[in-house]
Order: C-alpha cells, then sequence, then structure tokens
C-alpha cells in the first residue's frame, strides 16, 4: 500500500513529535481516536540498554480516547528509511487520522495514514506498572540516543507548547522532576 503512493500521512505521538529527522512534504497538528499514548514499551537500544531497558510510547486501544500528536505527509523511501530506525519492536498499522484545521486546531479532515505501535507480542514490550515505578525506571536509564528522562521531558513540553493534553505523560514528568530535584 504505502509503496504504490507518491506520498501519504504519518502520525506521530512520542519523538516524531519533537524530532522529525526526516524530509517530509507537510507537517499538521493531528488526533487519532480510541487510541491512548503510554509509557508501555521497552528500549533497550534507544534510550535504555539491555541490562537497564528505559521507557518510550506505544499506543493502547482505548474507547473513547483521543490521542493527539504530529502527521507528517512523506514520501514511500522516507518510510524505508524509517523502518530501520524503528525496529525496536514497533510495527505498522494504517489507522484514520484527524488533522487539525489552520484555522480553528480542531480535528477535521480525516485521512487515512501509517503509525508505528508496539503490542505485547513485541519482545521489548514492558506493559503495564504504576506511575511511580514507570517513573523511577524513566530516571535510571540511559542509552545511545540518550537520557530516558530526556525522552520524557522534551515529549511533555512538545505537547505542552502544541497545547495539546495528556495526563499520563504530564504526571509521569511530575513525577520524575521530583525524585530528580
Ligand atoms: C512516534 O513518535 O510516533 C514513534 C516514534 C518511534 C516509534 C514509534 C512511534
Amino acid at each position: 500500500y504505502f509503496d504504490q503512493c507518491d506520498s501519504f500521512w504519518l502520525f506521530g505521538y512520542g519523538s516524531l513529535i519533537w524530532k522529525a529527522g526526516f524530509a517530509y512534504l507537510e507537517r499538521r497538528p493531528a488526533s487519532i481516536f480510541n487510541w491512548s499514548r503510554r509509557f508501555w514499551h521497552g528500549s533497550h537500544d534507544h534510550r535504555g540498554t539491555v541490562q537497564s531497558p528505559g521507557r518510550v510510547v506505544t499506543l493502547i486501544k482505548d474507547e473513547g480516547a483521543r490521542c493527539d500528536g504530529m502527521a507528517y505527509r512523506i514520501t514511500p523511501a522516507v518510510l524505508a528509511d524509517l523502518d530501520i530506525r524503528e525496529k525496536n519492536g514497533y510495527l505498522r498499522e494504517l489507522i484514520p487520522i484527524y488533522l487539525s484545521s489552520q484555522l480553528s486546531g480542531a480535528p477535521s479532515t480525516q485521512v487515512s495514514g501509517l503509525v508505528y505501535i508496539a503490542t505485547a507480542d513485541s519482545e521489548a514490550y514492558l506493559g503495564e506498572a504504576p506511575l511511580l515505578a514507570i517513573a523511577q525506571q524513566i530516571v535510571q536509564a540511559k542509552g545511545p540516543s540518550g537520557e530516558n528522562r530526556d525522552y520524557l521531558l522534551n515529549l511533555d513540553n512538545a505537547l505542552r507548547q502544541l497545547g495539546m493534553q495528556d495526563e499520563h505523560v504530564s504526571q509521569l514528568a511530575a513525577h520524575v522532576q521530583q525524585i530528580s530535584e
């Protein structure tokens, strides 16, 4: 599917929000529905190590929920590079993405697009844990891409700057800042 069109939309809900690192044709704040962002995926290659894995975001099915992020219109060539970068247990899914209108910011145009999701089937998956335990794990972990803490705080900042609310992320960020004080 993705090889057969000139361009398509990719929904970013994690590091892609603040750090694209690839060429895109267009970028719009966007939302998806019936999914929630959670720090339930493990990272032993970017924000942690095999001995001390970090925690990064994935999406979980959550009826009635809304997850805000950033959508990028990209070419199939860019996707080929991303698949290498994101190989830590994420799979591609095709889902409805609601692009925000430039004027009101409300989700308006619906497109079908790509998202990377890690499920419990992935070897690196960690799953649910108490927020404080997740925060403690994040504070301790660092990997080749940097400190796990910075991944969380960058995401929290980026969401704030976009006026997007995510309680899971903001509560974790508050815990991490408290622990580090
Ligand atoms: C994201 O920002 O949406 C993302 C980045 C890497 C893997 C999965 C998702």
